[in-house]
Order: C-alpha cells, then sequence, then structure tokens
C-alpha cells in the first residue's frame, strides 16, 4: 500500500512537544487523569477499580458502546463500533468499503484522510473546492454534478476543520439523499460535535439521517481527551460494522482497556465537561474576533461556528509558511500554515481550544 506523507501530522512532530504556545491546536485544553476518576459516578468507579488488562471485546466495552448510542437520536449499542482514535475509525471504514474502481466524493481544504485514504483503497476522488468567498459553503451543485453510476461514498467533515464552518442542514440532507439514491454511504466525520458555538447550530448525526448514514465521533475534540485514543462509528448498515471489524483484525485488534473506562466515565459527565469546554472557546473566540477586527488590514477572516479552529488568511505577499515559521521563532507561537493542506490561498490555521490562548495572541500581536 502507498499513501502520501500526512502533511499536518508531519509538522506538528516538528513542533508540537516544543512550541511553547499552540495557537492551532484542533482539540481543546485536556485535563489530569485525577480530575477525570473525580468526576466517576459509583458504579462506573466500581468498573475502574476492578479493571483487568486484558484483550477486551472487539467492538468496545458494551457499556461504552451503550453510552456513545446516546449521543445519538435513533442508534443502538450494537450500531457502534469502537476503535483507537478517530484516525483509525477513518482508515478502517474508509478501506473496506472502497476498492478500485470505486468513486468517492470529499470536500477540500480538509482533513488529508479524509481522501488519502479513500485513494490508498484504490477509489477515485472527486475533491470540491470550498472557498472562502462563499464562506466556505459547500458547493451542491458540484455535488450533484460529480455524483457517478460508481459513486460509493460521499465524505463530509462538519463542523469543518480546517475552518469551523457548517453546512446547511437542508443541505445534509441532500448529500444523504444522494448517497442513499446512489446506493453509497454518506461518511460524516463528526468529531467536532457537541462544540458549536450556539447549540441551536447542532447538526443531525449523519447516522440518524439515513441508513446509509455513518457517524465519525471522538473523545478527543470536544472533550479534550486525544490521549486515550478512543474513536467510534456509528451506523445503522449492519455490513459496515461487519467490513470495519474485518479489517480491524489487523490493525489494533480490540480498543485500550484503561482508555475505555475513562471515555466512559467522561461521557457520562459529558454536561460538565462540555459545558467547561465550550465556555473557554467562547471566551477565546471573543478575544479572535477583537483582534482580526484591529487587524483587518493584515488578515481577512471567516468567523467559524463551532469547533476550535479557523482558517484566516494572511493579506498581502508574504509566503504563509515563511510568515508560520517567524511566528514560531519569534514568540513561540505556532499556528499551521494552509499549504499543509496543500491549499494555496495564504491561509493559516489558528486554534482557540487552549487555555494560554490570551497569551499565546497577545505575543503573536506582539511579534506581528
Ligand atoms: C476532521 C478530523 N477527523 C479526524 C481526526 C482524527 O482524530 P483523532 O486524532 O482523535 O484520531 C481529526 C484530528 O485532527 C480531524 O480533525
Amino acid at each position: 500500500m502507498t499513501i502520501p506523507e500526512f502533511k499536518l501530522e508531519r509538522y506538528f512532530a516538528r513542533y508540537e512537544f516544543v512550541a511553547p504556545y499552540l495557537m492551532c491546536s484542533s482539540d481543546v485544553e485536556t485535563m489530569r487523569m485525577a480530575d477525570l476518576l473525580e468526576l466517576a459516578d459509583g458504579p462506573t468507579r466500581e468498573i475502574w477499580d476492578d479493571l483487568t488488562l486484558g484483550y477486551t471485546e472487539y467492538p468496545g466495552h458494551p457499556r461504552l458502546r451503550e453510552e456513545i448510542s446516546g449521543l445519538y437520536a435513533d442508534i443502538a449499542p450494537e450500531q457502534v463500533t469502537c476503535f483507537a482514535g478517530a484516525e483509525e475509525a477513518v482508515f478502517v471504514t474508509l478501506s473496506s468499503l472502497l476498492q478500485p474502481g470505486d468513486h468517492a466524493i470529499a470536500f477540500w481544504p480538509g482533513y488529508q484522510s479524509l481522501y488519502e485514504v479513500a485513494r490508498a483503497a484504490g477509489a477515485e476522488v472527486t475533491l470540491i473546492e470550498l472557498r472562502e468567498a462563499d464562506g466556505w459553503a459547500v458547493d451542491m451543485d458540484a455535488v450533484r454534478k460529480a455524483m457517478r453510476p460508481n459513486t460509493k461514498l460521499i465524505v463530509v467533515n462538519a463542523p469543518h476543520n480546517p475552518t469551523g464552518a457548517l453546512i446547511p442542514p437542508r443541505d445534509l440532507r441532500i448529500l444523504a439523499d444522494l448517497a442513499d439514491d446512489a446506493g453509497a454511504h454518506l461518511f460524516g466525520d463528526e468529531v467536532y460535535r457537541l462544540l458549536e458555538h450556539d447549540s441551536v447550530d447542532r447538526l443531525p448525526a449523519a447516522a440518524d439521517l439515513a441508513t446509509c448514514g455513518i457517524s465519525l465521533g471522538v473523545m478527543s475534540k470536544a472533550f479534550g481527551l486525544a490521549g486515550l485514543r478512543i474513536g467510534w462509528i456509528a451506523s445503522r448498515d449492519p455490513e459496515v460494522h461487519a467490513r470495519a471489524a474485518a479489517l480491524k483484525d489487523y490493525t489494533s485488534i480490540c480498543n485500550s482497556a484503561p482508555s475505555e473506562v475513562l471515555a466512559l466515565i467522561a461521557l457520562k459527565a459529558r454536561e460538565t465537561i462540555l459545558a467547561r469546554n465550550r465556555a473557554l472557546v467562547t471566551e477565546n473566540l471573543a478575544r479572535l474576533d477583537r483582534f482580526f477586527l484591529d487587524h483587518s488590514d493584515r488578515f481577512t477572516w471567516v468567523r467559524p461556528r463551532a469547533g476550535c479552529i479557523g482558517f484566516p488568511r494572511l493579506r498581502g505577499d508574504v509566503p504563509v509558511e515563511q510568515f508560520a515559521e517567524e511566528m514560531v521563532e519569534r514568540a513561540g507561537v505556532l499556528v499551521l500554515p494552509g499549504t499543509m493542506y496543500d491549499h494555496p490561498g495564504g491561509h493559516f490555521r489558528v486554534g482557540f481550544g487552549r487555555r494560554n490562548f490570551s497569551e499565546a495572541l497577545e505575543r503573536f500581536a506582539a511579534a506581528l
């Protein structure tokens, strides 16, 4: 199997653990394990205390799958399969659903694995461009035109990385119908779900919309628990789970036992954790809005509506990669150049989910 380098991850590999201020992270501030354990209710604390460290059930701990199913309107626990993070779920699900001769549709700029894994599986991928001038909206006519008789997958990431944009619910419904009519699946990467800045903006999950819908979720982003490496897919199509399970036998086999229980604790305490994280994100976003207002001569800014990342554009002639490098060297502040998404437009990804954001932004502003 050949697959190109994951540019964004390689960039993080260079800087993530050396730059003092990460101002482009896509996850919110994490927490100490001791603080998470404090949130455990009695019965879940007992599961934690009695935990043994053998292999676990391949689709995930039954209590964990039950709790995850509660995030959806119409998903049963057996319609959930867990993975090591969302990334394993993307790899396994896309690889097991696609083969040479198939066609898939995805959007760009976007999270690289969402189209690269499809290509590595042998599928031809149509990338539909999202444009800043359109507020990063999905061009639905382009999707309709891109559909082919061999289209097997439409991949939509909402809330979106890197723009924080949300597709209108009506358009999401149309994507589900297009997939359904074509006998394809709609793969909804919903890893930033639950982190809408206004909860009325929460979209229906792909898995709830249609039998062909697959929802991807994870503990990393809205919960800030990326180190657990617990992600999942939810789908009402049993074939999706069967195929994924057969491939997962070649990747992780089953999930980390401690991580499963820690994820269960976090999901049961979700109202507390999510309220804290949403407050942090909205507070930081207000700071960022003020910053971009004050510096509108230097940057453009389409305000994200969910998650903790956005995709501003650097005005002028300085290449954005050079700008990002100068910022990390002079101010210790890491932003992610859009070139890591193969995007040529002078954009960079900014992240506003961390507690030291205000200090990072001050240093960034001073270094300008
Ligand atoms: C859109 C999207 N999907 C999937 C992932 C993978 O998530 P994880 O790192 O939790 O496996 C990410 C991580 O940044 C992402 O942004």
